[in-house]
């Protein structure tokens, strides 16, 4: 092919913005000859390029859009450290059928036990499966429509939590909730209640929210809604940060 006839296509698959097939077409063109495809063949292959591309820029904006704090995932998560964690349950809720049906997710336990590393690998998870993700701690969620209940806006931010498939609100509990903030909680977990699926994360167990609530009533409801269809994992293992750290300083007793 001459230099002339290379550039033009490449400006054509620029406009297109067909980059996969930019990125692949000297190869794929090259195997095409050799192997003697057909047209047909040959302009298959060229597509699943692009095909490919275009899947993994989706998943990227998905991930980048659900504002995960670090990015980990289920094959990193090493399940004999934390053998209270049913590790079944965990990998086939990987397969997403709980987002599907609307069911939530809690995760309890002490620091470190992964309950935040395991939200975030399901919320991947479901990125790759093209559903719409969001990840916010309790204190920037309720931060969040605390001002926006002042500024008139309250309403769209809560619809803008139930447009997700899956949202993730990590850390309850290592905050102090007042009976505003518990309030619009509690409309957040009512509008999402069967529409659409919520990972908690948790240091407290359910019968100590009511004093993270500073009000039993709205801590009731609230939990009722979130364990109706709810996989409940309580976790009572050892932090992982101090995984080591422990042995290596009785070590130096
Ligand atoms: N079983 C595990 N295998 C591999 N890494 C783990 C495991 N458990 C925790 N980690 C890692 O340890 C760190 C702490 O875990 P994580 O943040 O999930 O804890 P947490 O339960 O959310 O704690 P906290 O209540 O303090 O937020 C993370 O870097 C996480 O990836
Ligand atoms: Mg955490």
């Amino acid at each position: 092919m001459s230099k002339e006839l290379t550039g033009y296509l490449e400006s054509q698959l620029k406009a297109l913005k067909l980059k996969g097939v930019l990125a692949h077409y000297q190869e794929i063109t090259q195997k095409a000859a050799q192997s003697n495809l057909s047209y047909i063949e040959y302009l298959s292959l060229l597509l699943e390029e692009e095909i490919r591309r275009k899947n993994e820029a989706t998943v990227k904006t998905k991930v980048a859009k659900a504002r995960f704090p670090f990015i980990k995932t289920l094959e990193e998560f090493d399940f004999s450290f934390q053998p209270s964690i049913r590790e079944r349950e965990i990998i086939s809720l990987g397969a997403l059928d709980f987002v599907e049906k609307k069911e939530n997710i809690i995760f309890l336990g002490p620091p470190g036990v992964g309950k935040t590393h395991l939200s975030i690998a399901l919320g991947i998870k479901a990125c790759m499966a093209k559903y719409r993700v969001g990840f916010v701690t309790v204190q920037k969620l309720l931060e969040e429509l605390l001002l926006s209940a002042k500024d008139g806006s309250l309403l769209d931010k809560l619809l803008g939590y139930s447009r997700l498939n899956l949202l993730i609100i990590d850390e309850l509990g290592y905050m102090p909730v007042t009976k505003e903030q518990a309030n619009l909680l509690f409309r957040l977990v009512s509008m999402r209640y069967e529409k659409g699926s919520i990972i908690l994360t948790s240091n407290y167990n359910f019968d100590e929210w009511g004093e993270i609530f500073s009000d039993h009533v709205v801590a009731a409801a609230i939990i009722d809604r979130l364990v109706h269809h709810a996989h409940i994992f309580y976790i009572n293992g050892t932090s992982y940060r101090l995984k080591g750290k422990l042995r290596a300083s009785t070590e130096t007793r």
